[in-house]
């Protein structure tokens, strides 16, 4: 059994299950990538520590670059206000490129991002989600062509996932409780 932090209510990806998840998913990237020279590009911050990962269980050539957004602020809601906070440093025109993601929910920041990303015509345009948030009644904005897991509709700390920068660290997906984003 792993250590729980206090504020997390369970787990519900141990190391264990991401490292079989992450690996998967390189699996899958690999047979659809070879002899491409992908460019995968992680949205700062959440998504560092997947990117980290899987960028290792990938076995072709590739490169990486990183963008920040802000969207959700030190809150728990989207506010579906998207701003560009850093921009790639490579050009992608004629590029393959994937997205990696942390954490899919509205998907109003991803659905920004590729509007943007495909005005700079890249040869292809996909997406990696880590997670994929159920909500009921709720359709992403986009659709990830790799996923890894889905997860509940409640809070998903960990991996890279923050709440207010916290518990990025934390080395599996957990549900921070609700006493503590004050729910
Ligand atoms: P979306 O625009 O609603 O899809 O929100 C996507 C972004 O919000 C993700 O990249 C995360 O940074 C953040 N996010 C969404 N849900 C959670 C969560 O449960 N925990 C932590 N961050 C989240
Ligand atoms: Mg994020």
């Amino acid at each position: 059994m792993e250590r729980i932090h206090p504020d997390v209510d369970r787990i519900v990806l141990s190391e264990e299950d991401i490292k079989g998840i992450v690996s998967r998913m390189g699996a899958d990237i690999t047979r659809d990538y070879e002899g491409k020279n992908p460019l995968l590009i992680a949205v700062l911050r959440g998504a560092v520590v997947f990117m980290g990962d899987v960028m290792r269980a990938i076995d072709c050539e590739l490169g990486i670059d990183f963008m920040a957004v802000s969207s959700y602020g030190d809150g728990a809601k989207s506010s579906g206000v998207v701003r560009i906070v850093k921009d790639l440093d490579t050009k992608i025109e004629g590029r393959d490129v994937l997205i990696i993601e942390d954490i899919l929910d509205s998907g109003l920041t991803l659905s920004y991002l590729m509007k943007n990303l495909s005005s700079r015509k890249p040869a292809s345009l996909e997406v990696a989600a880590f997670l994929v948030k159920d909500v009921e009644g709720q359709r992403p904005a986009v659709k990830p062509r790799y996923v890894g897991a889905h997860v509940p509709d409640e809070f998903i700390v960990g991996y890279g996932l923050d709440f207010a920068e916290r518990y990025r660290n934390l080395p599996y997906i957990g549900i921070l409780k609700p006493e503590v984003y004050g729910k």
